[in-house]
């Protein structure tokens, strides 16, 4: 049954979906779509605020979308949609705007880090990107975001400028919290023992759902292990655990337990245990990789899913902007 709760939440078009974004992000999506009423959106205009040339954008923004649709995420059920197609959400921006402090955006983390990055270019798209990711959520009035807690103090800012609103102008907006099913998300452990699969510098660390088989194998046959335990049931090294995590979310349980029993017994081959781990990561990406492939070259379906997409949420868009209006005051006749 579909509850009356609606999900939000944003994918920066950075290309390329990795395992940690499956796990992290996308599952929960694909969940989410038989339970709530759902719009996800393709983050094109955040986008421009650290990456001015749109020369790359295209393919990475109809990447993105074919390979959430490949993992699952079905555009029947949920708006599945681009940013810059819904100029509702551009209204509602100059709105929030006037009700953002400078010196809040100017604390927010994520701006330090980016003004930091890119000193020449500290642009007021930059201060103000907590602003817009508001009105993403709120144009829909959704209550419900599902983001990593990397995303946390945004959410605290929408909060606070759906308070200030709300205040000035009447109750129109719900607050809307960070919400992943009450459970920690499922962590990726990065390859090369450094914390958890990201975008990261090192391409070998990380598993793309655009890898080839032969790609694939190679970054797992290069993780790191050792001699092996000498002792019986010790504990596991940092690096040596973390292959037993991909086992957990990539094998057969089985699989794991031989491993488990393997390592404590002291007989355990990283070899064997790396290539099975390899057999099964590429059984899990290689239908996505070519379901992805297939959707891309259709065009005529990412036409159709894009406008589709740009449809439902205009519609939605376009409801919550009038209770904007009206809230504000904006009638002169
Ligand atoms: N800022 C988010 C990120 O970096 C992307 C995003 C944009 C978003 N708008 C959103 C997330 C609205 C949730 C809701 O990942």
């Amino acid at each position: 049954m579909v509850k009356q709760e609606i999900v939000m939440s944003g994918i920066r078009p950075t290309g390329f979906l990795h395992l940690g974004n499956y796990f992290g992000a996308v599952r929960n999506y694909v969940r989410m779509q038989d339970e709530y009423n759902c719009f996800f959106m393709v983050a094109d205009l955040h986008s421009l605020t650290t990456h001015p040339d749109t020369k790359e954008l295209r393919a990475n923004v109809r990447r993105v979308i074919a390979e959430n649709i490949a993992c699952g995420l079905n555009p029947d059920k949920v708006a599945l949609y681009c940013q810059s197609h819904v100029y509702e959400t551009g209204e509602l921006y100059l709105f929030l705007n006037m009700l953002a402090y400078k010196g809040e955006l100017e604390k927010t983390v994520t701006f330090k880090d980016k003004a930091k990055l890119q000193p020449d270019n500290v642009n007021a798209g930059l201060l103000t990107y907590p602003v817009l990711q508001t009105a993403d959520i709120i144009i829909h009035r959704a209550q419900l975001v599902p983001v990593g807690k990397d995303q946390e103090q945004h959410l605290e800012m929408a909060r606070n400028f759906v308070k200030r609103f709300n205040h000035r102008y009447g109750e129109v907006f719900p607050e809307p919290y960070a919400f992943n099913y009450g459970e920690d998300l499922a962590r990726v452990p990065s390859l090369d023992g450094s914390g958890k699969m990201s975008k990261s510098e090192n391409q070998m660390a990380t598993v793309y759902l655009s890898d080839d088989d032969e790609l694939i194998r190679k970054k797992i046959m290069k993780t790191k292990t050792d001699s092996g335990p000498t002792e019986k049931n010790s504990a596991k090294p940092d690096y040596i655990q973390n292959i037993f995590l991909l086992l957990q979310l990539f094998s057969k349980k089985d699989v794991l337990e031989k491993f488990e029993n393997d390592y404590n017994n002291c007989s355990i081959r990283y070899g064997d245990m790396k290539k099975q781990l390899a057999e099964d990561v590429v059984a899990f990406v290689k239908p996505i990789r070519e379901r992805t492939e297939s959707i891309l070259n259709d065009e005529k379906y990412m036409r159709e899913v894009m406008e589709k997409g740009a449809e439902k949420a205009t519609q939605s868009a376009k409801i919550t902007m009038q209770l904007v209006r009206d809230a504000i005051g904006l009638k002169y006749y």
